[in-house]
């Protein structure tokens, strides 16, 4: 076990976020920034949000530790978001952690961003009663949007994804056809409360079929088919209203409907849990509580914070891997992990 606490390093899309974590799962300090350099291009920009990680990572690591009242000699391991992500933001982070953990003369711990997500979940005080494994995790967020069964650490069986877009990135290139900014999520959701989410039949892509993939662009097309008629003009506020929340339902309808499908596929699982950007959606919510309770299980959104990215969820993943090693009897961290 981890003699002291963890530093943790998120940076493999557009938060740069740093988290320490003691051996007991708690979280004694964390700071995030969201990069808000991309609002104006409408979407992250890779080489902008690599830079940018670069230019905010020391002084927040350096404040992390101050608000933990900790010296960098007090941490007992470094760990960071090694991918999938962006690669500009994934070397940048990787690097300053491996760095750190070198002139610290610490172990780094790599830990896979997905796998973070997905033990995210099992954070103290999370979901109460606690999520034990096997449970299904759908990951819904701006890059990711898939079904993922989380039958203990380490062990993942991706059972369904998207075949096109992400959930997230359909909200988001909706949101920008109804002239809403960036990111487009919960400001669609927002205009959707105004709307009759029964205005517009909209196709519910993959919805019936077998398995728990999903496909997310034939969506985009029928909301750019309804708009088109008004050309250059502005879109009727009650008009853009009723297609958000048309959107917003077949989404939902969707989903559901795939998760559905992807609980059948677990061989008893216990909990369905939610996280990414779009677990926030509160219609998405109600769904997938329905479907959890038709299938016997509780459903749980971790809070926010914790569901969209973040480097609490990246030390917790690390310290989970260490105590699992260590069930294993596999050998200690500092013979198996990355050393200088
Ligand atoms: O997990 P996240 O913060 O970042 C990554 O993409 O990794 O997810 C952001 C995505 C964006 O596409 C955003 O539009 C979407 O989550 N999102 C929402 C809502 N809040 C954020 N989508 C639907 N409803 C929301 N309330
Ligand atoms: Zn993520």
């Amino acid at each position: 076990q981890l003699a002291g606490p963890l530093l943790a390093v998120e940076s493999s899309c557009d938060e740069t976020a740093c988290a320490l974590i003691a051996p007991d799962g708690s979280v004694l300090a964390q700071r995030l920034v969201s990069q808000d350099a991309h609002a104006e291009f409408g979407g992250v920009v890779p080489e902008i949000a690599a830079r940018a990680h670069l230019a905010l990572l020391p002084d927040l690591a350096r404040r992390t530790l101050q608000d933990a009242n900790l010296a960098p000699a007090d941490v007992a391991a470094v760990a960071a978001s090694v991918g999938p992500g962006l690669i500009g933001g994934l070397v940048v982070g990787t690097n300053f952690a491996k760095g750190l953990a070198i002139a610290l003369g610490k172990p780094f711990i790599a830990v896979n961003h997905i796998e973070a997500h997905a033990l995210s979940a099992r954070l103290p005080g999370v979901v109460e009663g606690g999520a034990t494994f096997p449970f299904l995790l759908l990951l819904a967020s701006g890059g990711h949007c898939q079904c993922l069964a989380v039958e203990g650490v380490g062990r993942y069986r991706r059972l369904g994804g998207t075949i096109d877009d992400a959930a997230g990135e359909a909200f988001d290139k909706v949101a920008k056809m109804l002239g809403l900014g960036w990111p487009g999520g919960p400001a669609l959701e927002k205009l959707a409360n105004e709307g009759d989410p029964k205005a517009f039949a909209l196709p519910r892509p993959l919805k019936g079929r077998e398995g728990c993939d999903f496909s997310f662009s034939g969506l985009k097309t029928a909301i750019a088919r309804q708009i088109a008629p008004y050309g250059s003009e502005p879109l009727p506020r009650t008009v853009a209203a009723d297609l958000a929340a048309s959107f917003q339902q077949a989404v939902s309808d969707v989903v559901a409907d795939r998760v559905s499908n992807a609980l059948a596929m677990m061989d008893g699982p216990t909990l369905l849990v939610a996280a990414g950007g779009v677990a926030a959606n509160k219609t998405l919510r109600a769904r997938l509580t329905e479907v959890a309770e038709r299938h016997g299980l509780r459903f749980a959104a971790p809070p926010l914070a914790l569901c969209t990215d973040n480097a609490v969820m990246v030390g917790w993943a690390a310290l989970e891997t260490c105590a699992e090693a260590a069930r294993l009897g596999l050998p200690a961290l500092d013979d198996m992990q990355f050393r200088p």
